[in-house]
């Protein structure tokens, strides 16, 4: 069983693909964490954002390997554990620039096919999972979204909690720029039929979960 769940930043579909994963008992692929990684890679090589060319060796090269866990999930970046480094403001300012060039995507889309082929089932979260990369193998479709002022409000929190030193209107121009940047990419994914649209805004992560899950045994007739 393959379910997708695409959203823009905040929206809440990681923690609840994670959540719903581990009610199901099956893998979760955070795709996310790959145009991470690649722009944690460029961080630390001193790669410019502006020189495709070079990020997109770096991609060609990086031996990225990811842990898919129904509960968690382990990045290494040419054999060094980045799962916390990838999750910094810096990183994520500079990932969304990156996650644009096509070769990259390219190179990340075939990343992803091959280890879901080695996962077989599991929910994958993105942008363009159901829409692009899993669009013939989805079993559920799942497109969540959120309103700007309570995406900004998550993402904060989840900071925090991990000891970044941001401010609110941080967040939010963060957020801001990445939706002007990633619609140009993941507007497609709304197109398709057949996915189910949630609204994330007034919902709280339980209620977001039970929601997924509900649909998915509806779907799969559990
Ligand atoms: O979901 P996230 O915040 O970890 O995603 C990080 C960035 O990568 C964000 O700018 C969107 C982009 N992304 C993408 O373009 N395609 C995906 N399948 C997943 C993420």
């Amino acid at each position: 069983m393959i379910i997708t769940i695409d959203g823009p930043a905040g929206s809440g579909k990681s923690t609840a693909a994670r959540k719903l994963a581990a009610h199901l008992e099956i893998p979760y692929l955070d795709t996310g964490a790959m145009y991470r990684a690649i722009a944690h890679l460029a961080l630390e090589e001193g790669v410019s954002i502006d020189d495709h060319d070079a990020l997109v060796q770096l991609a060609e090269s990086a031996d990225l390997w990811l842990d898919c866990g129904p509960t968690h999930t382990r990045v290494k970046a040419n054999g060094h554990d980045i799962s916390e480094a990838i999750r910094t403001m810096a990183v994520s300012q500079v990932t969304s620039p990156i996650a644009r060039i096509p070769e990259i995507r390219r190179i990340l889309v075939e990343k992803q096919r091959s280890i879901g082929r080695q996962l077989g089932s599991f929910v994958t979260e993105g942008r363009d999972q159901g829409s692009v990369v899993f669009k013939d193998l989805a079993d559920v479709r799942f497109v969540v979204d959120a309103d700007l002022e309570k995406r900004a409000e998550r993402r904060y929190q989840e900071l925090i909690a991990d000891g970044e030193d941001v401010s609110m209107d941080d967040v939010r121009e963060n957020l801001n720029t990445r939706d002007a940047n990633d619609c140009k990419q993941w507007a497609p994914l709304l197109e398709p039929g057949q996915s189910i649209k949630i609204d994330t805004t007034n919902m709280s992560l339980s209620e977001v979960v039970d929601c997924l899950e509900c649909h998915v045994r509806e779907s799969v007739g559990a």
